[in-house]
Parts: C-alpha cells; structure tokens; sequence
C-alpha cells in the first residue's frame, strides 16, 4: 500500500552520495512513491548520484520547474531534507525562495505534512553565529531536525556511515493503519 508521495530534497553535501544505497530502498520498501529533488549544487557535485537516484526511482532528478523536465510534481505528503547543507538550511530559515528546491521548500513549511531536516555541516559551518538558531526556526516551525550521531563532522568532503537514515524516514511514516 502506498503511504503516498515523499519528496528527498538533496543538497550538496558529502552524504547525498548514500541516498541511493541507503534512503531510497528504505523508502521504497516502505511504501512511499519517492520523488528527488536536488539544488542545482547537487546536481553539479554528484552527477553519478544523480544518475544513479534517476535509476532507482525511475524519475529524472527535479532540478527545474515543470517546464525543464516535462512533468508537474504532486503535492507532497511528506518531505525529507538530506543530507541539509549549511547553506540551504540558513536560506530556507530566512524564508527565501530564490532557487526551485528553495521555492519548494518554503511552500511546504505551513501544509500541516510531516517536514523532516537532517543536517550535514562540518564543524566549521556549525560554528557559524546563525548555524544554531536557524535549526531553532526550523524546529519553531515544526520542521523534525534529525541530528546525526556525528554531527556537526570534521572537515572534508566523505560521507559519514552513521548518517541517520533510518531515524529520518521514521520521523515522517506513519504507523501502519493510522
Ligand atoms: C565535494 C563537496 C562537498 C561538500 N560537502 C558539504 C557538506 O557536507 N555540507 C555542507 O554544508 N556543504 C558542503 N559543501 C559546500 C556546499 O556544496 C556549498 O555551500 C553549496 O553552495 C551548497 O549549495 P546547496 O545548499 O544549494 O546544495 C560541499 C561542497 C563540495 C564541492
């Protein structure tokens, strides 16, 4: 039975390599119909994760709006940001809407659906002064923040293995028969 449409939004971070392997048969496997869209930043990276995600879903990776792919989004009914750059994360806290993912993203926020946001951010950007309280808007919000294990990472561009995918997915599927 289909739980419905999920968006992954995926930005460029080191983890987005993992969302093939990891998230995408997790979701699937539990019934989600999953649509991927990824900044503009991703897509330039990781083009083989993106390729490989294209793969997985059957879908072209939403960069655009309809006009560049051919095809209109449903609406969701659940929408997993990760892995979340420290730069997508500030500018969705700011409200902008300057980008297709940001636009989607800032519609989202006020549907009532469950939002889940994972961050994926070295130290360094984690010490930026704004870093902590746009996690705090977003939570104000009613956005999950799903804090890895090792989060905030040292410095570089690796994927850490304990990036928290399971507790991601779990923050927005319901209960069977609810
Ligand atoms: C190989 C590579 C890995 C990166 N990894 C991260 C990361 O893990 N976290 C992060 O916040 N930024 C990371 N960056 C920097 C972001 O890609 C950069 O801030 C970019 O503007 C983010 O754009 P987006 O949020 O639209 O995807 C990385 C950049 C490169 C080139």
């Amino acid at each position: 039975m289909s739980l419905g449409v999920l968006y992954v939004v995926v930005t460029a971070a080191g983890a987005t390599r993992q969302v093939p392997s990891r998230l995408l048969p997790l979701a699937a496997g539990q019934g989600w119909d999953v649509y991927v869209l990824a900044t503009e930043q991703a897509q330039s990276t990781f083009p083989e994760t993106m390729r490989q995600i294209a793969e997985a879903t059957g879908r072209a990776v939403r960069t655009d709006f309809h006009t560049a792919v051919g095809y209109s989004l449903p609406d969701p009914d659940a929408v997993i940001v990760a892995p979340a750059t420290y730069n997508t994360i500030t500018k969705w806290a700011l409200g902008i809407a300057d980008t297709y993912v940001l636009t989607r993203l800032a519609e989202q926020v006020g549907r009532g659906i469950p939002i889940t946001a994972a961050p994926y951010a070295n130290v360094r950007f984690a010490a930026h002064p704004t870093y902590q309280g746009s996690l705090t808007t977003l939570k104000e919000w009613g956005v999950n923040v799903v804090i890895g294990p090792s989060e905030p990472h040292e410095s570089g561009d690796g994927a850490a293995d304990d990036f928290p995918w399971d507790a991601i997915l779990a923050t927005v599927s319901r209960p069977a028969g609810s």
